[in-house]
């Protein structure tokens, strides 16, 4: 008989045997065989390279058990393929270049030819499918186009997001088009990853909570919505993540994805309430929680399993990605934790 993940089962909000868990993040810097491979190879020869990052994806499954994997890449390699020019910066973070993209030029940037330009991501989701036990999933993923485009504005991460909210004031039709193009190449991309054996689809959207829910309403939700309703939902689950969804819970539940990730701002029992029993949830731990002493950790997880797992369709997850310098003895006390928590009526035997 086929297994069915416990991940995908939670993503359906179907009963699991256990809560299933991975981490935003839980390929990278923490871990000493990713920095070890990293001496080795730049970043983006690692993300371009499938072998290297099947090996990367695969490290925290193995280590720890996680229910997902979440294929080895980076949201700006779509913004790459598109014409932009991307670098990273070991002291400064990643670098974009877009011409003309701030007097409102979006005719540089084109919608990629998915096997000529990002053949290495489908080759990568392909071997990872392969190697991967049956009953842990695979997670594809984007950058979604807000997020991606305040990266082609602002060239880089950004504390006031100036660039990015004085275009979209001064220029609102311009933003509206570079909105449209992004939105063609994001589903573009995330039906090629489902194509060739992603099993569910991860939506970063991680800057969308700096705007006005008004402004979210118009310059964000119409083109999540066109994206996510074209996606199969039926073969490869949605998950929307975004920093700072509480401001816009309402607007969240009406984009159409299938399960909202949570960033530890607000409480998840009071999301779970306002979301309904429908809604799986994934998140919500704050990633600097597993500073914590041992006995404190292990406290604020159960805290947060019984808020989550009080309905079916709950995720373990951090509430953004793991820190470089978390310690691995936490992560593995989180894992055990999650795992050895007893989900209410649950009948032996009941994740096959
Ligand atoms: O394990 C996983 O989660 C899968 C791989 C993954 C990476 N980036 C690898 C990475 C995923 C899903 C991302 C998403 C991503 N990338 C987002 C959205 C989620 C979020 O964190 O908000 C964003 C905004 C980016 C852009 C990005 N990439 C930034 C801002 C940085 C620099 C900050 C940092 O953490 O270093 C990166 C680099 C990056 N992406 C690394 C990794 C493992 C570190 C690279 C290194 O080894 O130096």
């Amino acid at each position: 008989m086929k297994v069915l993940p416990r991940f995908l089962r939670a993503c359906r909000s179907e009963p699991v045997d256990r809560v299933p868990v991975w981490l935003m993040r839980q390929a990278g810097r923490y871990l000493p065989e990713y920095r070890k491979l990293r001496t080795i190879h730049p970043f983006l020869e690692m993300c371009k390279t499938p072998a290297l990052a099947v090996e990367v994806t695969l490290q925290p499954v193995e280590r720890f058990g996680m229910d997902a994997a979440i294929l080895f890449s980076d949201i700006l390699l779509l913004l790459e393929s598109m014409g932009a020019e991307l670098h990273f910066d070991e002291q400064r973070g990643p670098r974009v270049r877009c011409e003309g993209i701030r007097e409102g030029a979006v005719h540089g940037l084109r919608v990629p030819d998915m096997d000529r330009q990002l053949r290495f991501v489908l080759e990568a989701v392909k071997q990872l499918r392969e190697a991967l036990p049956e009953d842990v999933a695979l997670i594809g993923f984007s950058g979604a186009p807000f997020t991606l485009a305040t990266y082609l504005i602002e060239g880089g991460t950004s504390r006031t997001f100036f660039d990015t909210k004085t275009f979209l004031y001064r220029n609102p039709a311009s933003f509206h088009g570079l909105m449209g193009k992004l939105s063609e190449a994001v589903e573009v991309y995330l039906l090629a990853q489902i194509e060739a054996g992603a099993q569910a689809i991860q939506l970063f959207d991680t800057w969308a909570g700096i705007l006005s829910p008004d402004d979210y309403r118009e310059f964000v939700l119409p083109y999540m919505q066109r994206i996510l309703g074209g996606l199969p939902a039926d073969r490869a689950p949605t998950i929307h993540f975004s920093l700072g969804a509480s401001t816009l819970l309402d607007e969240m539940k009406s984009l159409g994805a299938g399960v909202l990730g949570l960033d530890w701002r607000i409480d998840l029992g009071v999301a779970r309430g306002r979301l309904g029993p429908s809604k799986p949830v994934q998140g919500n731990l704050d990633p600097l929680a597993l500073f914590q002493p041992r006995e404190t950790l292990r406290a604020t997880v159960s805290t947060m399993l019984r808020k989550g797992a009080s309905m079916p369709g709950y995720i373990f997850n951090l509430g953004h990605g793991i820190h470089p310098q978390t310690p691995l003895e936490s992560v593995y006390d989180l894992v055990e934790g999650v795992h050895s928590f007893p989900v209410a009526g649950t009948a032996e035997g009941l994740s096959v």
